[in-house]
């Protein structure tokens, strides 16, 4: 049996990852089973970076033998929105875009990115609309005792990508985030009117797991 401790609060993103990654052999724990909180900022350039930054925060802190909660991996998501007509924006700052005029800390309601991202894409014709989801996932060993810097050296990244367009108006009330606006390519109706079975097929997120899987099945 193998402990994978996913690095979110996001209760989307966990359900996500453990109808990919799930099996028999596998237990999952994210951040409410810890009896801390730890917010590490997310202050890289790269999805990469952030994924990497989160993974090790948490291995750092599951590698003391008082706090380990029997993790042998810890597992980050970043992931976000790159929107061609915004020069790739909002990237890294998909969560917490509204945020971003009004300075206020942390993440922003999805409706309020959401109101944002239509303000700014009013007018832009269909063909322009064309945006991507991507997602990197940092995987880390839980090594006993090591430091962060052993960690970092031994940890893996998978990335995915899911080309697509955004609607003019959102609709649908599955998934999370912009889901109600991205139309996946080859489809006609946003991820939140697809249903988690079709997203978790077509997302950047099974993308990345799927490379995850693969690299662990070679194992
Ligand atoms: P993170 O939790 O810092 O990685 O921020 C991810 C943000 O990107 C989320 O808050 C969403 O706004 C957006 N995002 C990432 N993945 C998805 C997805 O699968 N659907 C919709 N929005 C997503």
């Amino acid at each position: 049996m193998t402990t994978v401790f996913i690095a979110t609060s996001n209760a989307h993103k966990v359900e996500e990852i453990r109808g990919i990654l799930g099996g028999p052999d596998r237990v999952f724990l994210s951040q409410g089973d810890a009896p801390v909180r730890l917010e590490p900022d997310e202050t890289g350039a790269t999805f990469r970076e952030n994924a990497r930054i989160k993974a090790l925060t948490w291995a750092t802190y599951l590698a003391m033998e008082v706090c380990n909660l029997g993790a042998r991996w810890v597992l980050a998501d970043d992931s976000g929105l790159e929107v061609d007509a915004l020069d790739g924006a909002p990237g890294v700052h998909s969560a917490r875009f509204a945020a971003l005029d009004t300075g206020r800390r942390g993440n922003s309601p999805d409706a309020e990115n959401n109101a944002k991202l239509l303000r700014l894409m009013a007018g832009i014709a269909p063909a322009r609309r064309t945006a991507r989801f991507r997602c990197a996932l940092a995987l880390t060993p839980v090594l006993a005792g090591a430091d962060a810097a052993a960690m970092a050296a031994a940890t893996r990244d998978f990335e995915g990508v899911c080309e697509g367009a955004l609607l003019e108006h959102p609709s649908g009330r599955g998934g999370f985030g912009y889901d109600p606006l991205f139309v996946p390519q080859g489809w006609d109706r946003p991820f939140a009117e697809l249903g988690a079975e079709v997203k978790n097929r077509l997302s950047h997120r099974a993308r990345a797991l799927e490379a995850l899987r693969d690299a662990w099945d070679r194992e």
